[in-house]
């Protein structure tokens, strides 16, 4: 009967064992410890060949009802770890539906989206057409038939980007100016707003910066239709009446030229300035020419204004630059 007691013995152990287990992986360790293949338990049964047939089932019967109360512990505390084990976790994930959601950001135009947008409406409501033309342009539409020739100084004013292959970057919307000649001849009367780019970067100029050009082709058309439609102009976008000066000026594309500034607050304390915000001119013979329109016939005035340098103003913005460095901050000011 030794025996059997010692059966009972391990198994009082094993119990007491499993009974304070707090571990998953620890509790099949000691499954495996009394139970495995060379289990403590498993290996009592190994003796029982040398054993009286009396005692023999005594002891099988003891080895068979430790082998079952074990498993059903280990099952039972398997259960019972799993479940706190959960609770744990579901505690961790547990989200609060009660609480409110987080909402959506309303988004909305970059100020000079928005400023060239509203550049080209005003203009539509005086009647002009809207047209687009490429940015990457080649030198034909960009300089010559502008009437820029080959090796013209004026070409060196424009900081161009070139692709190395006789394509260019656009340094102004001029170009679109000659497609849609080409395309509808004179009379006619566009405005085409879209980017343009230039080798350039300070407090007033930004490597890619946008441009509204403006053409109107007729029979009869002076100096004085440009200033008037340009003061309409300033005078609607600023919501009031603003001094504008006329600069002589010189573009190749235009003759008499000009350049107009409007006062500026540079934020600075000291007294405004200004800031030039257009070339403008009578279209030269040679640009109606290249686009054969009868220069005899026709006179125009073109115009190209900076889209930035509008925003800066209305929105009292003291560096061009801040307007692209796209911090949401800034921009949402705008909205
Ligand atoms: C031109 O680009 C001419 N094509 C304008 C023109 C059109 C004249 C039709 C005559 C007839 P200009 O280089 O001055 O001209 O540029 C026109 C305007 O673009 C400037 O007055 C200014 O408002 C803006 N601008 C020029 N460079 C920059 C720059 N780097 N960053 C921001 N705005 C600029
Ligand atoms: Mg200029």
């Amino acid at each position: 009967m030794v025996a059997v007691e010692s059966v009972n013995q391990i198994l009082k152990q094993a119990l007491a064992e499993i009974s304070v287990c707090e571990d998953l992986s620890m509790l099949d360790g000691l499954r495996v410890r009394y139970l495995g293949k060379k289990g403590e338990i498993t290996s009592l049964s190994r003796s029982l060949g040398s054993m009286e047939h009396e005692q023999r089932k005594a002891f099988g019967q003891a080895v068979n009802r430790a082998k079952g109360e074990v498993a059903q512990a280990v099952t039972a505390r398997r259960q019972d770890l799993e479940s706190v084990e959960l609770n744990i976790r579901l505690a961790a994930e547990s989200i609060d539906v009660t609480l409110p959601g987080r909402g959506q950001q309303r988004g909305g135009l970059h100020p000079v989206t928005y400023t060239l947008q509203r550049m080209t409406e005003i203009f539509s409501r005086l009647g002009y057409d809207v047209a687009t033309g490429p940015e990457v342009e080649d030198d034909y539409y960009n300089f010559e038939s502008l009437n820029f020739p080959p090796h013209h100084p004026a070409r060196a004013m424009h900081d161009t980007f070139y692709f190395g292959d006789g394509r260019l970057l656009r340094t102004h919307t001029s170009p679109v100016q000659i497609r849609e000649m080409k395309k509808r001849g004179a009379p006619i009367r566009i405005v085409s707003p879209g980017k343009v780019f230039r080798s350039d970067s300070d407090q007033t100029h930004t490597p890619m910066f946008h441009q509204l050009e403006g053409l109107l082709v007729g029979e009869t058309v002076s100096m004085a239709d440009l200033k008037g439609v340009l003061q309409v102009f300033v005078n609607a976008f600023f919501e009031k009446d603003l001094p504008m000066r006329f600069r002589p000026s010189y573009f190749p594309f235009t003759e008499p030229s000009a350049e107009v500034d409007i006062t500026w607050d540079r934020g600075d304390g000291k007294a405004p300035g200004w800031l030039e915000i257009l070339g403008c001119g009578m279209v030269h013979p040679n640009v109606l020419k290249a686009c054969d329109i009868d220069s005899e016939k026709y006179v125009g005035y073109a115009f190209g204004m900076g889209a930035e340098r509008m925003a800066m103003l209305r929105y009292g913005v003291s560096d061009l630059r801040q307007l692209f460095e796209n911090d949401v901050r800034f921009l949402r000011q705008f909205h």
